[in-house]
């Protein structure tokens, strides 16, 4: 980590940080706004300043805030960088909006940044603020593409997009914040966007695009992996897992004031489903693991007969301590009665966070003859983490002939799970049942 640059008091005087944290965090699903969600102690929104203030590059910090979100606006205002608050908006574009209208007049760089971006590393910031001081007009930290990318579009009539282009890798970048730019520059494609009508006005997704529409230069600097976007559940325990990596943990913060750092301690947890193959006269599809497999002879039971999934299911309530299977899709739940195992997966999961837990990870092993699953691995992996919202990963095994899984009668589905207790805002952390 790099030393604090060296701002002359009138350069500092002259940034300033707009952080927009107004959104919803609808995909997050926390039923708070995102920037509130805790990682580790501190809240989103906290992360994201305190990086701001390790990186020391501006005098003026403006947060955006969603209305009517008092606990969030309290620890805002609690940071020691004593940011001024602003209501957001509707959409990004609307918040950042509310932010620039609070700018000092005579801003002359100014930073957006994204509070869900809250492991922005400071020298981010700083790498930023020198471009602008080098007298880039608009400049973004960016990161090259791993994953090829492909343009689609979708026919009318049809469901299913097909490939239109696959631009060169090379030339791709994934986009981060913060953004900066020359500030009357940004005023100024603000001002004109104002009046902009859909789609035009919806076309634009970030600060950058808006200068480049307006055919001013927007530079790059290094982004960091650190600074990805939490967007998912998955992110948040990518980012927990990254904290200890994060330059703004190596100096210590203040906890806020009778607020004790909550002790995370993990609890495991294991379910074991067994299912014979439905006898030949009865055609039954086979599904496991999320998946179909058209050509084997389906599980039976009154469900898919899907074991892994099952399973997956009881060691999730297993080291959440809240029952088992029967006691959530038993017959006073009748709705359940023959659901998908990738449905009773969904479930499962949303009663353990109900019950205060966050999923670190579920591991299944199944043993059985069929179906034949190493082709299919990565894809039931996908299928069942999706559902879960948490890493599934499955593996699979023969029993060397012996018993019920050697003679292809049945299938056994092992799993593990581990779930740890969040801290809710405002509450104890986690409701950890006795045991
Ligand atoms: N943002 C904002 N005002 C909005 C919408 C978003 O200030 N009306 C901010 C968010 O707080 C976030 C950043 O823009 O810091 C990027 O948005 P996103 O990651 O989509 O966050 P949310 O909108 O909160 O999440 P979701 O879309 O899942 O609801
Ligand atoms: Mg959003």
């Amino acid at each position: 980590m790099s030393d604090p640059i060296a701002l002359s008091d009138k350069e500092l005087q002259e940034t300033a940080i707009i952080v927009v944290a107004a959104g919803s965090g609808t995909r997050l699903g926390y039923g708070m706004p995102k920037a509130l969600v805790p990682l580790a102690g501190r809240c989103l929104l906290e992360h994201a300043l305190d990086g701001i203030e390790l990186a020391g590059c501006a005098s003026q910090v403006i947060v955006v805030l969603p209305a009517g979100a008092p606990e969030l606006e309290e620890r805002a205002a609690g940071h020691r960088l004593k940011p001024i608050c602003r209501t957001g908006g509707a959409t990004r574009n609307d918040s950042v909006r509310a932010g620039l209208d609070a700018l000092r007049p005579e801003t002359e760089r100014v930073l957006i940044h994204d509070a869900a971006r809250a492991l922005t590393p400071p020298e981010v910031f700083r790498q930023v603020v020198l471009a602008l001081l080098s007298g880039a007009r608009a400049v973004i930290p960016v990161l090259p593409v791993v994953d090829t990318i492909k343009q689609v579009a979708t026919d009318p009539g049809e469901e299913q997009a097909h490939i239109i282009g696959t631009p060169a890798r090379g030339t791709l970048r994934a986009v981060q914040t913060p953004q900066g730019f020359h500030a009357p520059a940004l005023l100024a494609a603000h001002r004109q966007a104002a009046g902009w009508k859909s789609p035009a006005a919806e076309a634009v997704t970030d600060d950058a695009m808006l200068m480049e529409m307006l055919g001013e230069r927007v530079d790059t600097v290094p982004g960091a992996a650190a600074a990805l976007k939490i967007t998912t559940r998955l992110d948040l325990v990518l980012a927990e897992s990254m904290l200890p990596l994060h330059p703004g943990k190596e100096t210590p913060m203040a906890e806020p004031s009778n607020t004790p750092a909550p002790v995370l301690v993990p609890r495991t947890g294991i379910g074991v489903d067994v299912h014979a193959v439905a006898d030949a006269s009865e055609p039954r599809p086979m599904w496991l693991a999320g998946l179909h497999f058209p050509q084997d002879q389906g599980l039976s039971g009154h469900s898919d007969g899907d074991a892994v999934a099952h399973a997956a299911c009881d060691a999730l309530f297993s080291a959440a301590g809240i029952g088992d299977l029967g006691t959530h899709f038993g017959t006073d739940r009748p709705e359940y009665a023959g659901a998908p195992g990738t449905t009773l997966l969904t479930e499962a999961a949303r009663l353990v966070r109900e019950a205060g837990f966050e999923i670190g990870n579920v591991a299944v092993q199944f043993v059985g003859r069929r179906p034949k699953f190493a082709a299919r691995r990565q894809e039931a992996d996908a299928v069942l983490s999706k559902a879960a919202g948490a890493p599934v990963t499955v593996t699979a095994t023969t029993s060397d002939g012996l018993g019920y899984e050697g003679t292809g009668e049945g299938v056994t589905a092992y799993a593990t799970a581990l779930v740890y207790a969040v801290p809710r805002q405002g509450n104890p952390p986690g409701k950890v049942p006795a045991g």
